[in-house]
């Protein structure tokens, strides 16, 4: 189906659906940024775009969210909980209790949210992957029960997801029609870096991966620019939670550990590591261990595919 064709279905649907304030949880990522332009369109101010920064994002990437949606002329409300967050992390190590407290975080900072809008919709950018992944279940645009997104069903809303029946490559064109900015952005965990922050999750250890994250997503990107390699699917930087001895000047630390992970896939399901030129290596090694000189002693690459790695660490 044309793209055109698409977009004036999802309006259909919107238009139809939604008689009453709604809200959208926004990340930035391709799927809610398409589903809260869309909502926008239909419904204009009768829709709350909420941004949470959660003190987990990649540099830069607030600042980029709100200006993406500014420029569009969309108005959106950013919620800082960075706080919110680390506390409820605080002393966690396992990977599973991680994810849990950040989505029981996220649920109680979004509500809070909604019941100052009062809404009555919750919009949501689930696509049809998602809830086919899932489990599957009725293909009906608006449905009250369901927790595909994240949110629980007892948030008492009604759920509104116009891009229910498309597929990922239908919602970047979408995106590029639209002008949406995050449409060629590379996948990022909903989680964000806690699931790369190995160990504890502190403000300082995040710091730590984001700035190796940003140095990893640049010099693959210049690389690839330049001819020297090729772009992988998915590419960035996790904090290890293993110190090991270096050598500073004339004397022995004690410092972290930067594991670079570079993939290419089709959908995320299996990958293969990406075949990163040693000299791009070295560039990114000698960057890392500079720019976080005193923290960062050692890093590796990792040559695992999925399976039986994942792509993610965590
Ligand atoms: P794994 O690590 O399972 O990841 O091989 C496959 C793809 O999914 C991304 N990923 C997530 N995306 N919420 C998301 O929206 C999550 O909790 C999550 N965990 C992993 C990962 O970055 C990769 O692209």
């Amino acid at each position: 189906m044309k793209t055109e064709t698409l977009i004036e279905e999802a309006l259909h649907l919107l238009r139809e659906g939604i008689d009453d304030t709604a809200i959208i949880a926004c990340s930035g990522g391709i799927d809610s940024s398409v589903a809260a332009v869309l909502a926008h369109k239909a419904v204009g101010n009768l829709l709350h775009c909420v941004y949470v920064d959660t003190g987990l994002m990649r540099l830069g990437e607030s600042e980029e969210v709100k200006s993406m949606f500014s420029d569009m002329g969309i108005e959106i409300t950013v919620v800082d909980a960075a706080s919110r967050f680390f506390d409820c992390l605080e002393g966690i190590t396992d990977p599973e209790t991680k994810r849990k407290a950040i989505g029981e975080t996220f649920i109680r900072v979004f509500e809070q949210e909604q019941l100052k809008v009062g809404a009555k919709y919750l919009v949501q950018g689930t696509i049809a992957p998602d809830w086919i992944e899932s489990g599957g279940g009725e293909r009906d645009v608006i449905k009250s029960h369901h927790n595909v997104g994240g949110i629980p069903d007892d948030i008492g809303l009604e759920i509104v997801e116009p891009l229910r029946d498309f597929y990922k490559d239908e919602v970047r064109e979408i995106a590029r029609l639209l002008g949406i900015k995050s449409s060629e952005r590379q996948p990022f965990p909903g989680p964000g870096l806690a699931v790369r922050v190995l160990g504890e999750v502190t403000p300082k250890r995040v710091q730590t991966c984001r700035v190796a994250c940003d140095i990893v997503e640049r010099m693959i990107r210049e690389a690839s620019e330049a001819g020297t390699c090729d772009m992988p699917w998915q590419y960035f930087a996790a904090l290890l939670p293993v110190r090991s001895v270096g050598v500073h000047g004339d004397v022995r630390v004690h410092g972290e550990t930067i594991v670079v992970r570079a993939v290419s896939s089709m959908d995320g399901m299996s990958a293969r590591y990406s075949d990163i030129p040693s000299e791009v290596l070295s560039r990114i090694s000698t960057e890392i261990t500079n720019t976080l000189k005193g923290q960062v002693n050692r890093v590796v690459y990792d040559i695992t595919h999925k399976p039986p790695g994942t792509i993610e660490w965590e």
